[in-house]
């Protein structure tokens, strides 16, 4: 695991944007998948204004949706798929067509994650994972406890996922009871794997995701094990421990 500490939100996702530029450069036609979540935003930012002023091209990427509420249908402002869409997709001018949704209202979720799955493995797997961080330590919907090879699947959301996610929805009894996710076998076998975790209210669950046990109780600490991750952080996130 490679640790990058920044002074701040603002610089970390510069960094990551940086990083991420780079790679996507090396390999235009990568395939990605994003997290959406408050924490990558200002770092899609930043990518759209590397295209701009950079004229990097971000075009080519496939990019494959990380998780969706059940039930949710794509033109819902609340849906991941729309935010994705608004927020990274369509700023770096990435046709729709090189887009596989995960359908959160798929009438039939478990066959529409085999299907997801199965599109994964045949465009050769991820290239690039960028992932947040939970506060129970969930990657995309995968909910404590996950195992190490959890498949793309049907979750329940935790009541700690439905608090954190009240926000989005003006309260927690309007959240969604359930999640569409990719698996932890997808996300873990992605050739680069960043995970971006920011602000003090992550500061726990970051550490115990580095040093902790790895454990299906926080489904992040399997990234300890997982071939080229690198961790985009703050020092708010961060705290007082010695710097990596
Ligand atoms: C959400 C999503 C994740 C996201 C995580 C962290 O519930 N399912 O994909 O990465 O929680 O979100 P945030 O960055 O807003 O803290």
């Amino acid at each position: 695991m490679r640790v990058v500490v920044s002074d701040s939100h603002e610089a970390m996702s510069e960094r990551a944007a940086a990083e991420f530029a780079a790679a996507v450069a090396a390999n235009p036609t990568a395939t990605v998948m994003p997290a959406t979540g408050n924490t990558p935003m200002e770092m899609y930012g930043n990518l759209s204004r590397l295209r701009r002023e950079d004229g990097i091209d971000f075009s080519k990427l496939r990019i494959f949706q990380l998780d969706a509420y059940r039930g949710i249908s794509p033109d819902d402002y609340r849906s991941l798929y729309r935010w994705m869409m608004t927020t990274l997709v369509t700023p770096l001018g990435i046709p729709q067509e090189q887009v596989v949704r995960l359908a959160g209202d798929a009438a039939d979720p478990d066959r529409e994650c085999a299907v997801f799955a199965d599109l994964v493995r045949d465009a050769g797997g991820l290239d690039i994972t960028i992932l947040g961080l939970g506060p129970n330590g969930h990657l995309g919907f995968n909910e404590p406890p996950s195992p190490v090879d959890a498949p793309t699947r049907r979750v329940p959301l935790t009541p700690e996922s439905m608090v954190s996610n009240a926000v989005y929805w003006g309260g927690e009894q309007n959240v969604p009871t359930e999640a569409l996710t990719a698996g932890m076998d997808l996300l873990l076998a992605a050739r680069a794997i960043y995970l971006v975790v920011s602000g003090e209210r992550k500061r726990e669950i970051l550490a115990r995701t580095i040093d902790g046990p790895v454990t299906p109780d926080n489904p992040a600490s399997f990234l300890q094990q997982a071939a080229n991750v690198t961790i985009f952080t703050d020092r708010a996130a961060w705290g007082d421990r010695p710097l990596p």
